[in-house]
């Protein structure tokens, strides 16, 4: 029996959440609830406390091939993309998001729970976000438009549809997970397509609960399907399968060129959100409390596990010091503590311990070669130290060239480094293989577009960090990703362009 003993100081945990933890946990295929084909699963932690939360099912080979039929068996059928109209689906995928807010309070907990992140971060955030993220696409259904093209040979018509790719396997990451299941999720479903999620291993909850409501809103069977379970595993039989037409990703490097290789042999789409090390600058100019505020929250934000965090933090030298002081108060005041305790946090632990490692190694790492912490750079012990917990970290006395100033570390660690001059940080922002994000702050308008059109990145923001929306494309330059999610630009993602020759003359 899982999941039935809390700390005392959590929330109380919702009903629908316990007894969800205690139920038989299933893969979700062609509708029906289905234990894996070899009986095994995998443990889901807490990693407030580093307990077991739930077991979930492991899906191997056979399971992926069992999932893809039925995902292609719905295709094939229409039952999604041709036998109902745009509006109707339209219609299913708004419900969904209604649905999403009605269990707002469980999906909240389930995050909370897998992840570790404050449960009001998930309730006010990341939930709400996933519901919004379905609305925006929900009203595109019906406005996948082809064109007429005026072609040059005489007597004939032409013209393009937009039509789904297929079936599309969507591996996703845990840093926020219902969020970036949603990401691809929604996007996938207005273009018509068929769906197979497979959420990451160390929090696959969230996303076997929302195929109950898949099924609570009425989709067509077979139009969503989740496979919990390793990427060595689940993941990589969803790639190479020849049945699943397109992989969308979100991850590591190193996992992503795993994919690319892997999804050769059948030339599969594959569209990927990877990871950066994200360049935030500092203008003497800047509004300073604005500034010092935004930073911090630019790494801090969710742990610095978040593929934007703002790691290389480059100040212009006159206002370094100062900077350095109003983030390391900031810093000294954000309370760490467990994502559910009724006191609520600011930030919780990390995901795992084999993230906890990763993090403490480059903080090691970057004390080793010459770097120095004006704050944090330690795990956290006393009534925390069962979890994942590490304080935020502020680096200073830092060179590009050293480890911590090249590589994500996806914790909450950030490299403070002076600049003197504009055009010399430009080049050093821009002297990273990522391209996801960067930021400047400056109130000089001249500044503000010159480096808006010449940081390399998908994402600029100006005076502000880590916006984003529905609406707006988002995505990686150089090793942050290939495509764009969101925005009209996640709709090209999921479709396919047919061009239409009819002879007329
Ligand atoms: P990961 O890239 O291993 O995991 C992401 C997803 O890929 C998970 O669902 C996983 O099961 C799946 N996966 C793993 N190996 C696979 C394979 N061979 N074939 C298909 N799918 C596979 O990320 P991990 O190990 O959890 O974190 C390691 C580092 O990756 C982090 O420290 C961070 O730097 C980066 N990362 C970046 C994220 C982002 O948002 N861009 C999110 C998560 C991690
Ligand atoms: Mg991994």
């Amino acid at each position: 029996m899982t999941g039935t003993n809390f700390p005392s100081n959590y929330v109380e945990i919702l009903p629908e959440v316990r007894a969800f933890l205690q139920s038989d946990l299933k893969l979700h295929i062609g509708g029906r609830w289905l234990p894996p084909i070899s009986g095994a699963a995998f443990e889901t932690f807490d990693p407030s406390t580093g307990r077991l939360l739930a077991h979930a099912p492991s899906a191997q080979a056979d399971d992926v091939d069992a999932a893809v039929r039925a995902a292609r068996a719905t295709f094939d059928s229409g039952a999604w993309h041709l036998k109902l109209t745009p509006s109707e689906r339209g219609r299913l995928i708004w419900r969904l998001a209604e649905l999403i807010e009605a269990h707002a309070p469980v999906l909240a907990q389930l995050d909370a729970l897998d992840n570790g992140k404050p449960v009001t971060k998930a309730q006010n955030v990341d939930v709400p976000l996933s519901a919004e993220h379905f609305r925006y696409y929900a009203g595109w259904t019906t406005k996948i438009e082809g064109a007429t093209i005026p072609v040059s040979t005489s007597g004939m018509f032409n013209y393009t549809v937009r039509e789904p790719v297929g079936v599309c396997g969507l591996i996703v990451p845990w840093n926020y997970p219902l969020l970036m299941a949603a990401w691809k999720i929604a996007p996938a479903l207005a273009a018509g397509n068929c769906i197979i999620l497979k959420p990451a291993e160390q929090t696959p909850l969230s996303a076997l609960y929302l195929a109950r409501l898949f099924e609570e809103a009425g989709f067509p069977p077979g139009v969503f399907n989740v496979l919990t379970g390793y990427g060595e595993t689940a993941g990589a039989a969803l790639v190479a399968h020849p049945g699943v037409n397109k992989i969308g990703f979100t991850g590591s490097a190193s996992v992503a060129r795993t994919i690319l290789r892997n999804s050769a042999d059948t030339l599969k789409r594959v569209s990927l959100e990877l990871g950066g090390k994200s360049p935030n600058i500092i203008f003497a100019d800047a509004d300073m409390e604005q500034a010092v505020v935004g930073a911090t929250w630019a790494i801090f934000g969710n742990n610095g596990q978040s593929c934007t965090a703002g790691s290389r933090l480059y100040i212009q030298r006159s206002i370094f010091e100062r900077v350095l002081t109003g983030m390391s108060d900031q810093a000294a005041k954000i309370r760490v503590g467990m994502g559910m305790q009724k006191d609520q946090p600011d930030l919780g632990p990390v995901v795992s311990q084999e993230q906890l490692s990763t993090v403490l190694g480059y903080i090691e790492d970057g004390r080793g070669s010459g770097g120095e912490t004006v704050i944090g750079g330690q795990r956290i012990g006393g009534s925390l130290s069962n979890g994942y917990f590490i304080e935020p970290t502020i680096f200073t006395q830092v060179q590009d060239s050293m480890k911590i100033a090249r590589e994500e570390i996806f914790g909450p660690v950030v490299c403070a480094m002076p600049f003197d001059d504009a055009d010399d940080v430009l080049r050093r922002a821009n002297e990273t293989p990522y391209g996801l994000a960067a930021g400047l702050w400056t109130r000089d308008l001249q500044t503000a577009h010159r480096f808006a059109a010449r940081m390399q990145a998908g994402t600029i923001w100006v005076n502000t960090w880590g916006d984003t929306d529905a609406a707006s494309p988002f995505g990686g330059y150089k090793q942050s990703g290939h495509g764009r999610e969101m925005g009209k630009e996640a709709i090209d993602l999921y479709s396919e362009v047919k061009s239409v020759w009819i002879r007329v003359g």
